[in-house]
This record gives C-alpha cells, structure tokens and sequence, in this order.
C-alpha cells in the first residue's frame, strides 16, 4: 500500500482534526488505497516536531496548549517552518496555519517552500489561493507537484472539484452564493428578533465567527471566496480588493422585519458572473432575496453555491461552510486527489 509522508503546518483545530482522523480511522485511508504518515509537525505554540518514521499521533493529541516539542525526540520549541517545509521527510505540505487577508502570509510563504522543493500542499487558507492562486497553481505546475486547496471555500463540501468535474462539460456563466456561516446564522437569529451584536455574539460563542468577526460580517471573508470562485471556476484574474463589497453590518432589526412581512429573507451573496463581453464581474452584498430564490431557504450556519449552466440553469449544492472536522475532512480530499493523480496521472 502506498504510505505517504505528512508535515503538518499549524497544530489548530484543522490540523488536529486531520491527525485525530489519521488516529482513529486507519480503514478509511487503507480503503482508499493509502496510509497516513505524520512526520513533522510545526505550530508557533508548540515549536516543531520531526520524526521521519512517523510520529505517536495520540501522544501528541494528548499534548496540552501551552506544552513544547522541546525534549521529544526530533523536537525544537521553533516552529522551524521554512527548514521543516524545504529538507523535512514529507511529501505532502498540510498547511492549515492563520493567513493574512492583505497579504496572505504566513501561508503563502510556506506553500512557495512546498511547491518550490517538489512537494505537494494542500490547504484550507483561503489567502493564498485568493491573492496567489495564478502564481501557485503555476509553480506547482513547474514543479510537478499539485496545489490543492478544495478547504478554501465551503470547508468540507466539495464545490470547487464539483464544479470542475461533475458540470465539465457544461459552460459555467456564473456563480452566486451564501458563503459566510456567521454572518447567514446572525441574519437567522436577527429574524427570530435578536439584534445584531446579540446574534454575531451567539456565533462566536458556537465557533462560527474568524478571530476577527468583522471580516464575517464585513464581507471580506466572503471577498476571499469570490475571488477563489471567479479565478479559479470562470477563468478570471480578480484581485480580492477589486471585488466591490459591502457586509451586513448596517442590516437592521426593522430590515429583516420588513423583508420577512414580504417573502423575502436578507442573505449576504457573494457573486461572479461573466458579462456579454467576456468580462467577468464579482461583488458581495446583503440582498433580500424572495422566497422561491434557490438560496433563500438556506438557514443557519450552513452555505450553498448556486452554479448558472447554461444547459441545466442553476446547479445548487449546499453543506457545511465551516467546522473542525468538516474543514478537515476537506483535506482528505485534497490528498485523494493527490493520490488519483499520482496513480492514473488526472486531474480530479
Ligand atoms: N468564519 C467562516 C464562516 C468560516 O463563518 O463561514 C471559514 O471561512
């Protein structure tokens, strides 16, 4: 069985979702064909970690915050990131650390490590894949290596390969979406009648919320997502900053009030589409959508795509858009593309 060699960029709550799945769950990669190997771990908390014969995930995982790899074996209190990334024993780059949304760092870095030294990465930073996508989906080209970052938008639910192999074949003129947990969870409890710093409050507390809320609520998160949608699915070339956005932070109580008395549900709509002349437009804005819009009945924390095809009009796929194990698990599928391409040389 082929075994392949993970480091671990960022030991959060993604990552450590993905070893606890490698932990507990052995068939499931063995079913796949693959077995997981952890063999460097990196995070600004707990330093690094480098054990090429695979390291004792549940020793690790029983690890408390605040603890050091220092003393373990192949242990240093430095996260050691870029030697780790560019001489470590991986073959696959899980990195899953804190992005800048100005300029995608640390992230970005360590994926140009990855790619540069010849070895795969997979991600869920939305940062790199928005600002760089072009120049790292052409260095890992270069390099042989493959770039894969299906996490970046709807954590686990599989839109971005979806769209790439489920609709080939049809032509894609736009896509429109509900891509924010928190800020489509804050616009449901607004319209049970909380207000809405008691409503983004309540998200934060369920984990929803970014570390900063206002990129939630502000739309810059969504802004990320648009940019990965329209480059990556309709062949633009957006700059995050060029997507014209507006948040649903001066949505009211007496707003939602309002468009429920008449059908209709405020929803935060992040969209791309490509004009008669070629030229592909993005923006993020609340809207009042009615109640027949196939992203109206969309509730909670959960998102959804509404793909426009232009023999089957709108293709809608909606899941989880956030979460530990449901970002982790978008991962998974990152390596098992990997391992799809390795084997049969495609594409997926
Ligand atoms: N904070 C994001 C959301 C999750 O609420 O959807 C990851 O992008």
């Amino acid at each position: 069985m082929t075994t392949y060699n993970l480091a671990l960029i960022g030991f959060g709550g993604v990552n450590r979702a993905l070893a606890e799945l490698i932990r507990d769950e052995p068939h499931r990669f063995a079913s796949l064909g693959f077995e997981l190997r952890v063999v460097a771990i990196t995070d600004l908390a707990f330093g690094s970690l480098v054990q090429a014969d695979g390291i004792d995930l549940a020793a690790v995982l029983a690890m408390p915050r605040g603890a050091s790899f220092e003393g373990l074996r192949g242990g240093s209190p430095e996260p050691r990131n870029e030697e780790v990334i560019k001489n470590g024993p991986a073959d696959i780059i899980v990195e899953a650390t804190f992005t800048s949304p100005i300029d995608g760092e640390p992230a970005v870095s360590h994926v140009r490590w990855a790619l540069a030294s010849g070895k795969h990465v997979v991600t869920t930073n939305k940062g790199p894949v928005a600002l760089y996508g072009q120049e790292l989906n052409a260095l890992a080209g270069e390099n042989g290596t493959r770039f894969e970052f299906e996490g970046s938008v709807m954590s686990g639910t599989p839109v971005l390969r979806l769209a790439r192999k489920m609709l080939k074949g049809l032509e894609l003129n736009g896509v429109q979406g509900i891509l924010n947990g928190t800020s489509n969870y804050v616009l449901g409890r607004m319209e049970e009648g909380l207000r809405l710093e008691e409503a983004i409050a309540e998200a934060q507390e369920r984990g929803y919320a970014e570390a900063d809320p206002t990129a939630d609520i502000g739309g810059s998160d969504v802004q990320l997502k648009v940019a990965i949608l329209a480059n990556e699915l309709l062949g633009a070339s957006l700059r995050p900053d060029e997507i014209d956005t507006k948040g649903i932070q001066d949505i009211t109580s007496d707003h939602v009030a309002q468009a429920l008395a008449n059908g209709q549900r405020w929803k935060l709509i992040g969209e791309a589409g490509r004009g008669k002349d070629g030229r592909i437009t993005a923006s993020v804005r609340p809207a009042a959508l009615p109640a027949d819009h196939p992203l109206a009945g969309i509730s909670g924390a959960t998102n959804a795509v509404s793909f426009n095809t232009d023999i089957l009009g709108a293709v809608t796929v909606s899941g989880p858009g956030a979460g530990r194990m449901e970002t982790a698990y978008a991962l998974v599928s990152d390596i098992i593309a990997i391992d799809e391409y390795i084997k049969g040389g495609v594409r997926v």
